[in-house]
């Protein structure tokens, strides 16, 4: 199952500190596709089904997830670090901090990741690998929950006050061309991987 951004109803690369937003609600949904097979399938065999959720939301995790990374470390916190001043400072201090954490997040993603692989491999999970993988997800879902909400509720917005409207465009355009995309959602020329016909940025 494909994830699109710039479908219908969703920002478009015009509107990037949104999108990056966007992409915190699929942070949010695919650790809860694991949380749901988890509790499903922690003891009995994986089904067909339990496989797909699982590949899904591990695709997503080793796809998209490192690209909204990218996002912010690359294109957004630079910015922010070029602006300077006292009255950044700590926000910029922030994102020494979030850098730190997606570190940890990523560490501890390459944990699940090669867990689920395990799992997918031979379809059972022992009581210890059921234990792991839950208490992999439990320290995401905490670090998560306060790094997500104070980038959508302080980063985002003191970053939209901050940065001017040729930053933002620059952003968005980064955003863009690391997935492939035109600014419209189109695909762009000679990028491989992404999606031929179809409007938005997988992520
Ligand atoms: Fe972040
Ligand atoms: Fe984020």
């Amino acid at each position: 199952m494909p994830v699109l951004l710039g479908q219908q109803g969703q920002p478009g690369f015009d509107r990037p500190l949104e999108l990056m937003s966007d992409c915190h609600r699929r942070i949010e949904g695919f650790l809860r596709v694991f949380a749901r097979v988890l509790d499903r399938y922690g003891s009995r065999e994986l089904d067909e089904e339990g496989m797909n959720a699982l590949r899904t939301a591990q695709r997503y995790f080793r796809e998209g997830a490192p690209r909204h990374t990218e996002d912010e470390e690359d294109s957004l916190f630079p910015r922010l670090r070029e602006l300077g001043g006292d009255d950044l400072r700590e926000l910029l201090e922030a994102a020494d901090r979030l850098e730190r954490e997606h570190d940890e997040a990523e560490s501890l993603h390459a944990s699940v990741d090669a867990r689920v692989d395990g799992w997918l491999e031979s379809g059972r999970l022992s009581t210890a690998g059921t234990g792991a993988i839950a208490s992999d997800l439990k320290k995401l879902d905490r670090l998560y929950a306060e790094h997500i909400a104070f980038e959508d509720k302080v980063l985002f917005p003191a970053a939209a006050q901050a940065l001017g409207a040729d930053e933002l465009r620059c952003i968005g355009e980064e955003m863009a061309a690391r997935r492939g995309r035109n600014t419209d959602g189109t695909q762009a020329p000679d990028t491989g991987g992404a999606q031929h016909g179809t409007r938005g940025a997988q992520r």
